[in-house]
């Protein structure tokens, strides 16, 4: 049985008083049953990890970033490496957000770069892949997000395929309220799972793959009850203590 996760990606937002005034409310909101049912995280921008570091150690939120370089250290200028999120403890950190393929021309080998990286480091990499709507519509959806996953699956060594987690967020989903239907959501989920299958049977069975794109409290439970869904990564819905929280109560 595999557990959920719900993940919190605060994108370009926040600053000391409100990250503050948020991670004390998800915590405070986090009983025991909430903390219980579902893991929990944030991948915060990169100055805001000390802060994470200093108001979440010991509660049953865990952090990471959103990015990491492919890097160890050096001439990289703007860069973050895998060992400094290490450094502050960090858990997770997404590879290849959409908006990052998207502002940075960020290709699937290099986010499959980073993967590595973030596991050589010992960090749970977030392999984010989605289609936009223009491929939706012309029905590459398939195509798209087996190409973007392939390509880390290419160079990820079957026995650490159990330390990955994926999370398929439709680009036309992300921030515009139009969720996918469960049964979208689902399906792009299964289709993943067995490219997982593919590589390595046993760890795809137990690989959280999250999905990603305007998830709400009032979406979330139908969401995450579909057999493939494993939880969520959220980003408007992910600023307000409240709504967070709404997201982890419906698992
Ligand atoms: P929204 O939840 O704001 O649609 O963003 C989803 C996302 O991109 C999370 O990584």
């Amino acid at each position: 049985m595999r557990r959920k996760l719900v993940i919190g990606n605060w994108k370009m937002n926040g600053n000391r008083a409100a990250n503050s005034a948020l991670l004390s409310g998800v915590v405070a909101g986090l009983n025991a049953d909430g903390a219980a049912r579902a893991d929990c995280a944030v991948c915060v921008p990169a100055p805001y990890l000390a802060q994470c570091q200093a108001e979440l150690q010991g509660t049953a939120v865990a952090w990471g970033g959103q990015d990491l370089s492919v890097h160890a250290s050096g001439a990289y200028t703007g860069e973050v490496a895998a060992s400094m999120l290490v450094d502050f403890a960090s858990r997770y950190v997404l590879c290849g957000h959409s908006e990052r393929r998207a502002y940075h021309n960020e290709s699937s080998e290099l986010v499959a770069q980073k993967a590595l990286a973030a596991l050589a480091a010992g960090l749970t990499p977030v392999i984010c892949v989605g289609e936009t709507l223009e491929q939706r519509e012309a029905g590459t959806t398939e195509s798209v997000i087996c190409g973007q996953l392939q390509a880390a699956l290419d160079v990820i060594p079957a026995a650490e395929l159990t330390k990955v987690v994926l999370a398929y967020e439709p680009v036309w989903a992300i921030g515009t309220g139009k969720t996918a239907t469960p049964q979208i959501a689902q399906d792009a989920h299964r289709f993943l799972r067995a490219r997982l299958e593919q590589k390595n049977p046993e760890a795809a069975a137990g690989v959280q793959i999250l999905y990603g794109g305007s998830m709400k409290p009032e979406n979330a439970k139908e969401l995450m009850a579909q057999p493939d869904i494993d939880g969520g990564l959220i980003g408007g819905a992910a600023l307000k203590a409240a709504d967070f929280l709404g997201i982890i109560h419906a698992v």
